[in-house]
């Protein structure tokens, strides 16, 4: 297995301003060292630099960063073998607690089990329609070129700019660029605007893909919670007067919780975000899916161009399994996202972006379908909630595919239990940067019936509320 390592120079642009002035050096450097490990932005297994160049990277005592790495050896943080340097450890109450998250959700294993770690949902009936019909002439025109096409097919960049139009956010086709998914887009984002110790500010809860990504960039982040009317607006000023060089937000339907920003909230987060430098990427993949069936409102039309970034994709409304996702921003920012694109990936592949053209045609009608087949599954499982777990809690939701539920209990231990029981599901801490939520659940509503009444019967035998 690869071994995962930090250099000097990234763990101290991690670290950030570590020294509080309270206490001695080396248990103010152990602390920024412990936190930036509870964050799972030094995942376990990780090695970390050597003593001497750490401490000529922070300008401090060698003896200093050995008194450090001792405290964290003591906490049971790191391991430390001559030769072969200091490695941080797994935490010894949770083997395996990364198997109940995000990486997971897809893998084999995931299908011999009664899996409710994912939201993702089956192919809509449009989908199935249009992919049905599919002939593949349309693909003759594009045989005479060399078939990549790093900012889309420019049909397709014409049909999401019509659509985001019709939508009421009027956009050019050559404010779009074509990715493989969101969670491509998201990452190219990241990619291309943060470096190792930016700090960027995260909803909390957010989405588990993008935390990811997040952890992986090595990037600081900073939480402000999501309420049931969007993100709480004095913290985020707070956060944002330190400048952060990101934000992702979720303002149209919000993956977990599927509640959306009330319209004056929108408004002030989007002059608080105008005041300032720092950049905004909006995940826009869950508008679609409102009870309406109507296109959830963004932070698009409220920000100028240049100062936003928001990504799509045809996942929730059509299917994952076709790759196909967008960026929308300014001009100019579409041109230095194509040049990182460039360096990872050439194109999205043509064939599935002609499937796309032709599904973005009936995107309302997709849209009604979700919502319609949406409304069901969740009566449907919020009548097995009560049946069977009727203490849980959750707030009414504004869309998306599941329910953002409070257990009243250590959520994380139960999905821990639910697993040895051979039943998957994502728990708070999952969906936050520092793992809080830890009495939450996300439970997907578009299961058949039977499924969620055997999962659910099999949770209640699990929980530790005996009055249920
Ligand atoms: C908020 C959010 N962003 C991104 C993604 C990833 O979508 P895609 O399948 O387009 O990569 C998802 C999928 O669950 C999502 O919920």
């Amino acid at each position: 297995m690869a071994v995962i390592s930090r250099t000097a120079a990234e763990l101290s642009a991690m670290l950030g301003p570590w020294q509080d002035g309270r206490g001695p050096l080396s248990s103010a450097l152990a602390d920024g060292i412990a936190e930036l490990i509870d964050a799972n932005m030094i995942p376990a297994g990780t090695a970390l630099p050597a003593q001497r160049e750490l401490a000529r990277q922070l300008g401090i005592a060698r003896g200093t960063v050995t008194s450090a790495y001792g405290l964290l050896e003591q906490r049971g943080r790191l391991l430390t073998r001559t030769g072969s340097g200091s490695r941080v450890r797994a935490e010894p109450s949770a083997p395996g607690a990364n198997l109940t998250g995000r990486l997971f959700s897809f893998s084999d294993e995931s299908r011999r089990r009664i899996d409710l770690s994912s939201g993702a949902l089956p192919a809509s009936a449009v989908a199935r329609e249009v992919m049905g019909q599919i002939r593949f002439d349309a693909l003759h025109d594009y045989l005479p070129t060399n078939g990549y096409f790093p900012a889309g097919l420019p049909a397709l960049r014409t049909a999401i700019a019509e659509r985001l139009s019709r939508d009421g956010v009027a956009t050019a086709p050559d404010q779009i660029v074509v990715t493989s998914g969101a969670q491509h887009a998201t990452s190219l984002v990241f990619g291309t605007y943060l470096t190792a110790g930016d700090e960027v500010v995260v909803e909390d809860p957010s989405y588990r893909g993008a935390l990811e990504t997040l952890r992986t960039r090595g990037a600081r982040m900073r939480s402000v919670p999501f309420e049931r009317h969007g993100i709480n607006l004095p913290l985020l000023e707070q956060a944002l007067a330190k400048r952060p060089v990101l934000a992702y937000l979720q303002t149209g339907v919000h993956n977990p919780t599927g509640l959306a920003t009330d319209p004056a909230r929108r408004r002030r987060l989007a002059s608080a975000l105008a005041g300032g430098r720092t950049l905004a990427v909006e995940d826009c993949c869950s508008y679609d899916l409102t009870l309406e069936g109507r296109p959830g409102r963004t932070l698009a039309g409220l920000l100028p161009d240049d100062r936003l970034v928001s990504i799509g994709s045809l996942s929730k409304l059509f299917w994952g399994g076709i790759r196909v996702g967008w960026i929308r921003t300014s001009r100019s920012r579409v041109r230095t996202l194509l040049e990182a694109r460039k360096a990872v990936d050439l194109s999205t592949s043509v064939i599935d972006q002609l499937i796309a053209v032709r599904l973005l045609e009936r995107a309302d009608e997709a849209r009604r379908e979700r919502a319609a087949m949406l409304s069901v599954a969740r009566s449907i499982a919020e009548g097995l909630l009560h049946e069977h777990l009727p203490r849980w809690t959750w707030p009414p939701v504004d869309g998306g595919a599941a329910l953002w539920i409070d257990t009243g209990e250590d959520a994380a231990a139960l999905a821990e239990r639910a697993k040895q029981a051979g039943l998957l599901i994502s728990a708070g801490p999952n969906f936050s940067a520092h793992g809080s939520h830890r009495t939450h659940l996300r439970l997907p509503v578009a299961r058949d019936r039977t499924t969620l009444d055997r999962a659910l019967a099999t949770i209640a035998g699990l929980t530790t509320d005996r009055r249920r």
